[in-house]
């Protein structure tokens, strides 16, 4: 991805319009619960208000659908990005439209390492829709354009595509090149062995990720959900686990590619199960085995002990570790352990590049106190995946060639 860097930009007195994902989780007291999104875009900010830009930032915050929702303001973000930047004392302004004579004014009145933050572009209908005119509007307030948006990056809106062929220079911010490095080119030449560890909810949902990581992978560990497809179509019984019936052959071939190929593709040995999901719930550790499967009215909902075992002994082994998807339902603290256990193994491996991609995977890793121990963790949700998966994505493609 030979694409123009912000380091190549002089942005020095020139008007900067940065796209920036301020998708931050909030509360029902519109309080932001986790500001890594914002804190993660601050070395771009940083950069243009220390070498002198007129900073524009450009975000989306939920999903208002075109239409004007104060509940997804993006005011309290502006709020919390002034507290951000106390230390270099930036102003910090919120223009209440994105485009338009109010959006111009304000631009207007900025003066250089001054910061304003347009109110959210998805109040305009034209955003998902990637109007031209829109994405028009939204250029003529910049000289210059850089995307920061990672998380966003899957998504061909005016803010994130659209609007890089109206201005002369499109970069990448730093965000944006992190994250292309660590979930893109490491994985290019990873140390071996690689090591790629898969959970969540469904097979479907990482189809593409899991055959486009086959091409480079050593070692799949697979858990959550996804596992009890894989058990069903070998013929073991999954009682009222999680299966996507519709998904039995697909799981065979994947089986059959890997065997193939010689890839160490390993399922779960065992399992937790419950006859409930809630908190405190009676569990059981069982076996999975063509002569043990779960036992009828029980489901599966984490890895068992056996498999934080062997799973630990590989992720000890690694080289380089991908992971994504957690491995139980770790939401209820009861059914978490699997999913902590790997987090603590990939904490204890100190030399390897341990890389956490997708949403729930980065929020358990979090939950339990241990994402400073990672290599790296990704901002993106949607995005990370349809990057893992080898896909383009427009808010990359849209930017100025080196
Ligand atoms: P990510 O966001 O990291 O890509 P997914 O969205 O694919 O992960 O999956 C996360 C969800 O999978 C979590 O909400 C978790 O509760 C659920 N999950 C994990 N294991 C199981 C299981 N055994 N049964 C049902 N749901 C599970
Ligand atoms: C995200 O939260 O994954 C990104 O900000 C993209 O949001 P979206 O799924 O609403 O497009
Ligand atoms: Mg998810």
């Amino acid at each position: 991805m030979s694409k123009l860097s912000l380091r190549d930009l002089n942005v020095a007195n020139k008007r900067v319009l940065l796209r920036v994902d301020f998708n931050v989780p909030i509360n029902d007291k519109n309080e932001i619960v986790d500001d890594t999104r914002i804190v993660e875009a601050l070395p771009t900010i940083r950069h243009l208000i220390s070498h002198g830009a007129k900073v524009i930032l450009m975000a989306h915050f939920g999903r208002p659908k075109g239409t004007v929702n104060l509940k997804y303001s993006l005011a309290p973000v502006a709020a919390h990005l002034k507290k951000l930047l106390a230390k270099e004392q930036a102003t910090v302004a919120f223009s209440a439209e994105c485009i338009g004579s109010a959006a111009e004014k304000a631009v207007a009145a900025m003066k250089a390492g001054e910061v304003l933050l347009l109110e959210n572009v998805r109040f305009h209908s034209e955003e998902e829709k990637n109007d031209a005119a829109f994405a028009k509007a939204l250029a003529s307030l910049g000289d210059l354009y850089v995307n920061d948006a990672f998380g966003a990056a899957h998504r061909a809106h005016a803010s994130t595509a659209g609007i890089a062929a109206h201005l002369s220079q499109a970069a990448m911010g730093f965000l944006m090149e992190k994250e292309v490095r660590y979930l893109y080119e490491e994985l290019a030449n990873p140390k071996r062995p690689f090591l790629v560890i898969l959970g969540g909810s469904k097979v479907s949902d990482k189809i593409g990720v899991i055959e486009a990581l086959m091409k480079k992978a050593d070692t799949f560990l697979i858990g959550g959900a996804m596992a009890y497809t894989f058990f069903k179509a070998l013929g073991i019984e999954t009682a009222l686990s999680r299966v996507e019936a519709d998904k039995l052959d697909l799981a065979r071939e994947i089986l059959a590619k890997a065997r193939e190929r010689g890839i160490k593709f390993l399922l779960p040995l065992d399992c937790i199960a419950t006859q409930e999901i809630k908190a405190e719930a009676t569990t059981k550790n069982i076996p999975l085995s063509k002569e043990s499967g779960i036992p009828s009215g029980w489901e599966g909902v984490d890895i068992g002990l056996a498999t934080r075992e062997l799973y630990a002994k590989e992720i000890a082994q690694a080289g380089t570790i991908l992971w994504n998807g957690p491995v139980g339902i770790f939401e209820i603290s009861d059914f978490a352990g699997g999913t902590r256990a790997l987090a603590e193994a990939l904490a204890a491996n100190r030399n390897a590049l341990t890389i956490i991609g997708g949403g729930d995977s980065v929020t358990a890793v979090k939950q339990f106190g241990l994402a400073s121990k990672m290599s790296f963790i990704s901002t993106g949700g949607g995005a990370s995946l349809e990057l893992l998966e080898g896909k383009e994505l427009p808010g990359i493609s849209a930017l100025t060639e080196k």
